[in-house]
């Protein structure tokens, strides 16, 4: 099965904190992922939701409302569309929005299902339009109109599809159209993982893969990962490359630090990029607000990497926030940067809180 992710931040940045697969990671991804909803780790909210959907369809003998899982890369949305398919015992067809060009790239999808599989659509909200509109009517009647022939001749030949259900994944909920957005029954909208969820996901994948991690260690990786399994894994695998080369494959809370400071990993996960982006905040621009096209010039990134890859997990860690006025830095960001921050500077909730 494939389920490659496509980004607009092609080609994929490959360094050790960024949240997209990096191109060799697929197979170990595979292995670790978990199978069952009560083998995925966190989110209690979402499970919870989703357990209640999934578990009333099965009683109903019918196939679930359409699921939409939307948050940032690498929280586990690929892993929950085939854990609901496999929950159902249900089959799984796996396409992306980049994938469905036209419409009939979808209608051929449409006409394979057999009733009950799950389809799954990964970065739904890149589908192209007409592909989109086909799909409104399957979702809401599992028909689909073919349209035959071009000009006043065409004609739309109705066609019925086998009732299915719909898994859609996004990173970017707000780029999604309102009618795709009202068919979905059901919307479990992603987390950051708080550090102690992340120590769990660690622990599980370091018995997997049979690497040897004490609990210090394991919360150490823990707290750097960005609140972001696909990271947690990828920073217990550099830990373990560092362990077996230097430290007779044991990991202890020393390894672990010497290991992320190889591959540039501060303490609450920042990269060199998260850095420049609060140093330049705070050391050129007191702290804000400055707009976040200027504040990208200043670290010479594109606005949209800034926006999309670095913010989102500034924010969360309250470090950063957006304001009507542009982007702030906050007490903690002033403050992990060794500085004291000015009198009146917030304070935000943060995940470590
Ligand atoms: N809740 C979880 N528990 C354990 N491992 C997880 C969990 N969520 C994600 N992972 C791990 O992170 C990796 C990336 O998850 P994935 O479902 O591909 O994320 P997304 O589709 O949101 O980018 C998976 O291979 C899996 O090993
Ligand atoms: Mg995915």
């Amino acid at each position: 099965m494939h389920d490659e992710q496509v980004t607009d931040f092609e080609p994929a940045d490959e360094t050790a904190l960024s949240a997209l697969p990096h191109s060799g990671e697929h197979e170990v991804e595979t292995t670790l992922r978990p199978r069952k909803l009560a083998e995925f780790i966190g989110q209690p909210r979402v499970r919870e939701q989703l357990e209640l959907v999934l578990a009333s369809a099965r009683k109903r003998g019918v196939p679930p409302d359409h699921v939409l899982l939307s948050g940032p890369p690498g929280l586990g949305k690929t892993s929950l569309a085939m854990i609901i398919a496999a929950e159902l015992d249900a089959t799984l067809r796996v396409t992306s929005g980049p994938a469905l060009e036209r419409a009939g790239d979808l209608a051929a999808m449409l006409s394979n299902l057999a009733e009950g599989d799950v389809l799954f659509i990964d970065e739904i909200h890149r589908i192209a339009r007409p592909a989109e509109e086909m799909l409104y009517l399957a979702m809401e009647d599992f028909r689909v109109d073919v349209v035959v022939g071009k000009g006043p001749g065409a004609t739309s030949i109705p066609l019925e599809i086998a009732p299915f259900t719909l898994v859609g994944a996004t990173t970017r909920s707000g780029s999604l159209t309102g009618p795709l957005r009202d068919r979905f029954g059901f919307t479990g909208q992603m987390e950051f993982y708080h550090p102690e969820e992340l120590e769990l996901v660690v622990g599980r994948a370091a018995t997997i893969l049979d690497i040897t991690v004490d609990e210090d260690a394991g919360a150490e990786i823990a707290r750097r990962s960005r609140g972001t399994p696909r990271i947690a894994n990828r920073l217990l695998r550099r830990v373990r490359d560092y362990a077996e080369v230097r430290a007779n494959g044991e990991a202890s809370k020393e390894v672990v630090r010497a290991a992320l400071e190889v591959y540039d990993v501060d303490e609450l996960g920042l990269d060199r990029l998260d850095r420049a982006v609060l140093s330049a905040l705070v050391r050129s621009f007191g702290g804000g607000p400055v707009g976040v096209s200027t504040l990208a010039v200043a670290v010479g990134e594109e606005p949209s990497t800034v926006e999309e890859v670095c913010e989102p997990y500034l924010v969360r860690a309250g470090m950063l926030a957006r304001t009507p006025r542009g982007r702030v830095a906050t007490a903690t960001a002033w403050e992990h940067l060794g500085l004291r921050p000015p009198a009146g500077t917030a304070a935000e909730p943060s995940l470590f809180d």
